[in-house]
């Protein structure tokens, strides 16, 4: 609704929006490749994804995000996402308001659940699910009365906090928070997983448009390498050192705009001596070469235990299984890519904007960075459109601080999607061997697990995820003896670290496949096969 006029070298409308008109409502979750719908706006009546509309194509059109919508409209959508349950981070939720409200416009009471669930096609959604989303939009088609009252209690119901707020895209994001004189920074990744860093030369991205810092290993005050249990992982990777994964950060440029920041990221060049990369996580435990650099072998960790006797139960057991089970890498996928904003304060201490999943590690870690104390630095967590573990390490806050802190300005930092799968720790792979027996009737006599988790490059908390795998080994199920090994393997790969269920739901995957194979040859069903083993309380 209002006259506006926008540079002409934005990529695209979602970017003229957020960067230039800090109109925030539409969020990026994965420009400029239009899959995830979080910046669905409306021109001229009719819903498109911003971030593959390009600038030129709208002008002299009519753009409407959440905030030009009508004040009762907007309420509308917020009571109903909110009673409905339709909502967790928020995220997605703006963008999927803007294709309904489309919806709505042209169908009225008349849209029809199925259509509007075809219509969501377009939209991802990492938390809710979609059918909370439906019943709100459907509340709001039909003009169904909603009641979204705030919870009363322990054990009462109630909407979710914020829920208006998020459903409308008002409650900001790191990303979506502004402040007086902000920078803008992007990172330089490593083109190779595994190479020695010969040469990095920042000279031309110095002198691009808009630049004002480039930042490598040196300017480092205090600590390089940061970790939540062993500090192995390198905030920078510098001249005479060695990469050892694709997230690995050598630069960090700082510019005017997020556009110049990115365009000289680009023209950093380095020099790198090409290493072969280390992938194979089984293969990875016996390689005489050290995959991650710093490191002394390819064996992270061990987690093991035995009781009873394992042999003997197995060669007296009526039915035995001997399978192998290989679980995949997951990404977490959250909705929001990492952001992270630095603020100097005028008493001299630093404050960060986090969307991470631990400020006061964050903060430790930040400081070591800087090689000042812990009270020097406050971390705020900013609530994050998603994590599932996968924003418990760090990822650009180091950086981000160290640019705001050596330049005493603020500065912001948001990776990409590409960066932020790139960078971010995964859900492990871990091939588990299974051994295990029973007797005629089912009763499980004897278990042997030899398990290895491909951790990637950096500890995280890999070491721990494999020692809940192996405690979670056997399952719900009461087995006399016993004998576990779980090995974490150090490669090439993308970190492995925290992901709801952390190492258990592997460990259920291969016991849960063991207890269908032994139910088959015991002639039960996997019902029957699971209740005469499953442990009750008391036993061992
Ligand atoms: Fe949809 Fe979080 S609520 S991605």
């Amino acid at each position: 609704g209002t006259p506006v006029s926008v540079r002409a070298d934005h990529p695209h409308l979602l970017a003229a929006l957020r960067e230039e008109l800090d109109v925030t409502s539409a969020k990026d979750g994965c420009s400029p490749s239009g899959q995830c719908g979080c910046c669905t706006v409306m021109i001229d009546g009719k819903v498109q994804i911003s971030c593959t509309y390009s600038v030129e194509k709208v002008a002299g059109r009519s753009v409407t995000t959440l905030e030009g919508v009508d004040a009762d409209e907007r309420q509308r959508f917020a009571d109903a996402f909110a009673s409905c349950g339709g909502l967790q981070c928020g995220f997605c939720i703006p963008g999927i308001v803007m294709r309904a409200k489309a919806q709505i416009d042209k169908k009225g009471a008349d849209l029809q659940r199925d259509d509007m669930a075809r219509h969501l096609g377009a939209h991802l959604c990492r938390c809710t699910g979609y059918v909370k989303v439906l019943d709100a939009i459907e509340a709001v088609a039909k003009g169904t009365p909603v009641d979204p009252h705030l919870p009363g209690g322990v054990g009462t119901s109630g909407a979710k906090y914020e829920a208006a707020e998020l459903t409308l895209g008002d409650r900001g994001y790191v990303d979506d928070i502004r402040v007086p004189g902000m920078l803008h920074a992007a990172l330089h990744l490593t083109a190779h997983v595994r190479a020695d860093v010969k040469r990095i030369d920042t000279s031309a991205a110095l002198a691009a448009p808009g630049v004002v810092a480039v930042y490598t290993a040196p300017d480092i005050p205090g600590q390089q390498y940061v970790g939540i249990i062993y500090k192995d992982w390198p905030v920078f990777i510098g001249e005479g050192q060695r990469t050892s994964y694709a997230g690995d950060v050598l630069a960090i440029v700082v510019a005017d705009t997020k556009q110049h920041a990115r365009a000289a990221a680009a023209l950093i060049d380095v020099d790198y001596d090409v290493l072969r990369p280390i992938t194979d996580a089984v293969a990875a435990i016996t390689d005489p070469e050290v995959a991650v650099y710093g490191t002394k072998g390819n064996v992270l960790s061990v987690s093991a235990y035995q009781r009873g006797d394992t042999d003997a139960a197995l060669a007296s057991s009526a039915h035995v299984v001997h399978e192998v089970f290989q679980t995949q890498r997951i990404e977490h996928a959250f909705l929001e890519p990492e952001s992270t904003l630095a603020v100097p304060q005028p008493d001299g201490t630093l404050h960060v904007y986090s969307g991470g999943q631990g400020v006061w590690d964050d903060r430790d870690q930040i400081a070591a960075i800087l090689g000042v104390g812990n009270d020097t630095v406050t971390v705020e967590l900013v609530s994050n459109g998603g994590a599932f573990g996968g924003k418990e390490d760090m990822s650009n806050q180091a950086q981000t601080a160290l640019a705001a802190w050596l330049l005493q300005r603020p500065v912001k930092c948001t990776l990409s999607r590409d960066e932020s799968f790139r960078m971010h720790a995964k859900r492990h792979p871990i091939r588990m061997e299974y051994e295990a027996g029973c007797d005629e009737q089912g009763r499980l006599t004897g278990l042997r697990v030899r398990a290895i988790g491909d951790s990637g490059a950096y500890e995280s908390v890999g070491m721990k995820v494999l020692e809940r795998m192996a405690g979670h080994a056997s399952g719900p199920y009461r087995i006399a003896n016993i004998d576990v090994r779980a090995v974490a393997a150090r490669t090439n790969n993308p970190v492995c670290g925290a992901f709801r269920g952390f190492g258990a739901n592997q460990a259920q995957f291969a016991m849960e496949g063991v207890m269908d194979r032994l139910a088959a040859k015991v002639g039960i069903d996997g019902w029957t096969m699971r209740k005469r083993n499953v442990i009750h309380p008391g036993e061992v």
